[in-house]
Formats: structure tokens, C-alpha cells, sequence
């Protein structure tokens, strides 16, 4: 008798181990874990994972320009937070021209086979030319040689002296 009880428990227990493996296989075929799903990318690979999208914009962008998410990313109307896929604040289209530019800067200038925004392969960043500005420096220690005045306007600026003669060309 105890013996019948036995083989009936080693039974049950099989079976209760093949139900239990088929649950946990269903539940693992119907209910994937779900990639970041984002809704506006036009330069950023689309299936950039969340670490390598974060460390972009807050490492690379953030820190190069100095600037908080704000700064590109406009608010969610009615709320304290921004909408990140909105394209409402005209930086964040700036900001992908400067990624084109940036990216066709290491391909054509600096032979990086396939650059990627955030690789560390990247020869140019946004770095080089912001340092932690948004809008780069441009006058450096001598502004009487380097300071074009604002975009659009070429200098020399109001007030500043004018610039030497070129030197006379060598042969
Ligand atoms: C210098 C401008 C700039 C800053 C600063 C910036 N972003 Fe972005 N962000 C962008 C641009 C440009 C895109 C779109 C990239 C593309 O089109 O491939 C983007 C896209 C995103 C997206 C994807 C949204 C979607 O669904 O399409 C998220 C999320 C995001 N940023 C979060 C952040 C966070 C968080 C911060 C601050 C830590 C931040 N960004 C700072 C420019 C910026
Ligand atoms: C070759 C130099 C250079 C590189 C590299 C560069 N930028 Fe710029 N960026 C500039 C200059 C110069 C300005 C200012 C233009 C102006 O005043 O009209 C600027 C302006 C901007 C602005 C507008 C700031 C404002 O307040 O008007 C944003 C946003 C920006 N850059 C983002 C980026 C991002 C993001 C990267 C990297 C993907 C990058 N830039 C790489 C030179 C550069």
C-alpha cells in the first residue's frame, strides 16, 4: 500500500513539473519582453536600447552643450515634464543637423568607416566644437582675429579693429 502511494506521488509530481514547464514556455512565447518602442527617431538606429539612447543624450549631448533635456525637448502641453518625441522645440531639429553633419564630418574627413552617434570610434563629437556650450566659442584668446561677429553677419563686428593686411605670399 505504501508503496502503491508512493509511485502514485512520483507520478503526480512528474506531471506537476510538465505543467509547470508548459506554463512557463507559453508564458515566455506570448508575453516577449517588450523592446523601448520610440516614436520619433530619425537619425538613431530604432532599435537603440534605452542605456545607449540615455547615455547619448544625457552623457553626450547634455554634457557637451551644458544644457538639461529642456534645453532640445519641449513640454508635454498642460504638464511639468517633457514630451520627447515632440519635434515642437526647433533646437531638437538643430540638434539633428548638427548629428548629420557630425556623422558625415568622421566618414568624409576622418575615414570612420561607420560612424555612430555615441560610439566611441567617432573621431568629431559634439564635444570638439561645444565644450560645454551651447553656443561654441568662437573668439579664443586673440577675439580681434577670431570673433566674426554673429552668424549670417560677417565681421568684422562694430567697434573692433580692423583686420591686418595678409602677408605677402611666398613662393
Ligand atoms: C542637444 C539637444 C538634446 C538634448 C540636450 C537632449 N536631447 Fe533627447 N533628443 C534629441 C534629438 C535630436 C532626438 C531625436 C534623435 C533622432 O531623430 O534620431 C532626441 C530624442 C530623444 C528621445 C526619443 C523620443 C522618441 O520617442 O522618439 C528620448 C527618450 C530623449 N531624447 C530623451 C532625452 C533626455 C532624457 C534628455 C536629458 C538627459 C535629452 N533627451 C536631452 C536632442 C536632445
Ligand atoms: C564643427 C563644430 C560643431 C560640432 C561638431 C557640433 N556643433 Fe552644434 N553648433 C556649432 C556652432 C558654431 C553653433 C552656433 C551656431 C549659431 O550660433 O548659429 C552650434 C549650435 C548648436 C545648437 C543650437 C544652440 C542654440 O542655443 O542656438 C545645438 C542644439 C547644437 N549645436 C547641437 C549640437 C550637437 C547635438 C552636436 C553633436 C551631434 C553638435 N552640435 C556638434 C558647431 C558645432
Amino acid at each position: 500500500m505504501k508503496k502503491l502511494l508512493l509511485q502514485i506521488n512520483r507520478k503526480l509530481m512528474v506531471m506537476i513539473t510538465m505543467v509547470i514547464v508548459v506554463i512557463i514556455g507559453v508564458a515566455g512565447t506570448t508575453a516577449p519582453v517588450h523592446p523601448v518602442i520610440y516614436k520619433n527617431l530619425k537619425i538613431l538606429p530604432q532599435d537603440i536600447s534605452r542605456e545607449a539612447l540615455h547615455d547619448i543624450m544625457e552623457v553626450q549631448f547634455g554634457d557637451a552643450l551644458g544644457v538639461h533635456c529642456d534645453y532640445c525637448h519641449a513640454k508635454e502641453p498642460g504638464a511639468d515634464h517633457p514630451d520627447f518625441a515632440s519635434d515642437a522645440n526647433p533646437r531638437k531639429d538643430i540638434a539633428r543637423d548638427m548629428m548629420r553633419m557630425v556623422l558625415k564630418m568622421n566618414t568624409d574627413n576622418f575615414q570612420v568607416a561607420k560612424p555612430m552617434i555615441g560610439d566611441s570610434l567617432m573621431v568629431v563629437t559634439c564635444y570638439t566644437c561645444h565644450h560645454g556650450a551651447a553656443i561654441p566659442d568662437t573668439k579664443g584668446k586673440n577675439p580681434e582675429v577670431h570673433d566674426f561677429g554673429p552668424p549670417g553677419k560677417p565681421g568684422p563686428v562694430p567697434g573692433a579693429p580692423a583686420a591686418p593686411p595678409a602677408p605677402p605670399q611666398k613662393n
